[in-house]
């Protein structure tokens, strides 16, 4: 994939899919904004990575759930690299908890990161580009749970759910300006969100049984599709999710 003079900026880069998304876009050619909720070693080392690939690279801290921090953020970051033409809305949480035990501040939580966040970013982005009058692309990080349910984390597949029409909606209002917003929905990947399932060889295996690939899914997996989605041979692609997930989602089987 050739990314060269490109900017990408993505949400939470320090772990996970989000970092593997920032390095192998870098590996591409494309200069990176990371944006993490707060600046640490992890964001530093990274930047070293990126900046050792011969690319530039800024760290944009800010939580993307506080809308207009956010939006100042995105302008700073903007004045450094120059103009952004690949958002990647990767930030993500959820909280497991039985329907009936949900609180207010966690279904908050989830839905203002995975959600709201994503939108008012992909908002204050597509502006820009309007502004400039250059095209672009969102890559928005869903999950298998935008179709598929996952009793316990309701609030979770609610805003993912939400995530996939936010994607349908955009790609046809955006579509004017040149600017493509298209979805991936990784399935069970090995990243700290997993934490849990990883440390418990049970949950581990009962996991495991539900992949046809028979294997977990690596942050490589899912980065691969980005940079492809980022890519000029993606030019024709909007509106669409591509499900990166072994073969878990449509899984069923008899015995
Ligand atoms: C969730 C994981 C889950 C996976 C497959 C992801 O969206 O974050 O917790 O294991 O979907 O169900």
């Amino acid at each position: 994939m050739n990314l060269h003079n490109k900017t990408a900026l993505v949400t939470g880069a320090s772990q996970g899919i989000g970092k593997a998304i920032a390095l192998r876009l870098a590996e591409s050619g494309a200069d990176i904004a990371l944006n993490v909720r707060e600046a640490d070693k992890r964001s530093e080392s990274l930047r070293s990575e990126i900046e050792a690939l011969g690319r530039r690279c800024a760290v944009m801290p800010c939580d993307v759930s506080q809308i207009e921090p956010l939006r100042a953020a995105f302008a700073r970051v903007a004045d450094q690299l120059g103009a952004i033409d690949i958002l990647v809305n990767n930030a993500g949480i959820e909280k497991r908890a039985e329907f009936l035990d949900v609180t207010e501040a966690d279904y908050d939580a989830v839905m203002n990161v995975n959600l709201k966040g994503a939108f008012f970013l992909a908002q204050v982005f597509a502006a820009r580009c309007k502004q400039a009058g250059r095209g672009g692309r969102i890559i928005n990080i869903s999950s298998v749970h935008e179709d598929l349910p996952f009793p316990h984390f309701s609030a979770y597949c609610i805003s993912k759910g939400g995530m996939r029409m936010m994607t349908r909606n955009l790609a046809i209002e955006l579509a004017p300006y040149g600017i493509t917003v298209n979805n991936i929905a990784p399935g069970a990947i090995e990243t700290p969100i997993n934490a849990r399932v990883l440390s418990d060889p049970a949950l581990h295996d009962a996991l495991l049984a539900n992949i046809p690939l028979k294997r977990l899914g690596r942050p490589g997996d899912v980065a691969g599709v980005t940079a492809f989605l980022a890519s000029a041979d993606a030019d024709y692609i909007t509106g669409t999710t591509s499900v990166v997930d072994g073969g878990l989602l449509w899984n069923y089987a008899e015995q």
